[in-house]
Order: C-alpha cells, then sequence, then structure tokens
C-alpha cells in the first residue's frame, strides 16, 4: 500500500506517493526524473548509485525510499550552481578523470563526501573514500589527481 513521504532532494523538498519496497533510486530516477545516479550493479558492489544522505554516501540500490524520509538527499544534480560547476566535477573533466563516466556520479559523490569532512585529504585518504566505487575504464590515478586538484582549489578559494 502506498504511503506518502517527503523527501528533501538537493534542497528541494518533496511529497511523493511510495510503495513500501520502494528502493531510493527508483525514486531518484523513476518519480523526480534525477537520471545522473546511475544503476550498475544493484546488489551493493559497483557504487554506481551513491547518493549522500545527510552528507554520508550511501548506496541507493539497497536503500529503502521509507527509511531515508525527511532527510536531505545530495545527487549529482545538486553540485552545480547554475551552470557553474562544482570544483570536483571541473577537476574530473580538466584531468580526463571520465570516460564512459557511468561511475562518474558516484565518485564524485564520495570524494564530496571526503572534502566535506576533511580538506586536505592525503591520496591514501582518497584511495579508502573511493574504494566502494569501482571504474572499469581510467584506472583510477586520473580520478585520484582529480580529487587531490579539487581539494587544493577549494582550499584556495576558500583562503581569498
Ligand atoms: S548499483 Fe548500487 S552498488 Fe552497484
Ligand atoms: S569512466 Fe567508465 S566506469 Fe568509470
Amino acid at each position: 500500500m502506498k504511503q506518502i513521504a517527503n523527501f528533501i532532494v538537493n534542497g528541494k523538498p518533496y511529497e511523493i506517493a511510495i510503495e513500501p519496497h520502494m528502493l531510493l533510486i527508483e525514486v531518484l530516477r523513476e518519480e523526480l526524473g534525477l537520471t545522473g545516479t546511475k544503476y550498475s550493479c544493484g546488489i551493493g558492489h559497483c557504487g554506481a548509485c551513491t547518493v549522500l544522505v545527510d552528507g554520508i554516501p550511501i548506496l541507493s540500490c539497497l536503500t529503502l525510499a521509507a527509511t531515508v524520509k525527511d532527510k536531505n538527499i545530495t545527487t549529482i544534480e545538486g553540485l552545480a550552481k547554475g551552470t557553474e560547476l562544482h570544483p570536483l566535477q571541473r577537476a574530473f573533466i580538466d584531468y580526463g578523470a571520465i570516460q564512459c563516466g557511468y561511475c562518474t556520479p558516484g565518485m564524485i559523490l564520495s570524494a564530496k563526501a571526503l572534502l566535506d569532512r576533511n580538506p586536505a585529504p592525503g591520496e591514501a585518504d582518497v584511495k579508502q573514500a573511493l574504494s566502494g566505487n569501482l571504474c572499469r575504464c581510467t584506472g583510477y590515478v586520473k580520478i585520484v589527481a582529480a580529487v587531490l586538484a579539487a581539494a587544493e582549489n577549494m582550499r584556495k578559494v576558500a583562503k581569498v
């Protein structure tokens, strides 16, 4: 039986009728049309479906939507400010850290959670933070370099 649930997604409130078995990824992609969140393995192995719930990376393919009612959910669509990309998005482009791009939204959101709690991570911190996000294309070197560069840029901007 459907129930009405409230969600805050990328700062906007939504009221949606959900079934108890609905997954968060279904709500995001099918009810809200936020298809930046990717569905890949569906069993918690790849991280493509990563979104932030109250700033913490979670796997939306394993999360019942009803368990994140009233929480702040951030998807990749919530990062850019108008036409201005988030520094992580900019760095992924500049460093060639995107090939097919399927892993990229989840990678960037995991990286954002890291930089929010640790603005000056080392390479090992980045690798640890991204350890749940698989990429079949890039070999990870450019991804790690992009996250470190974004962190540096964000620190410079914070000092200005
Ligand atoms: S689609 Fe969720 S972990 Fe792979
Ligand atoms: S860029 Fe293709 S899976 Fe990562």
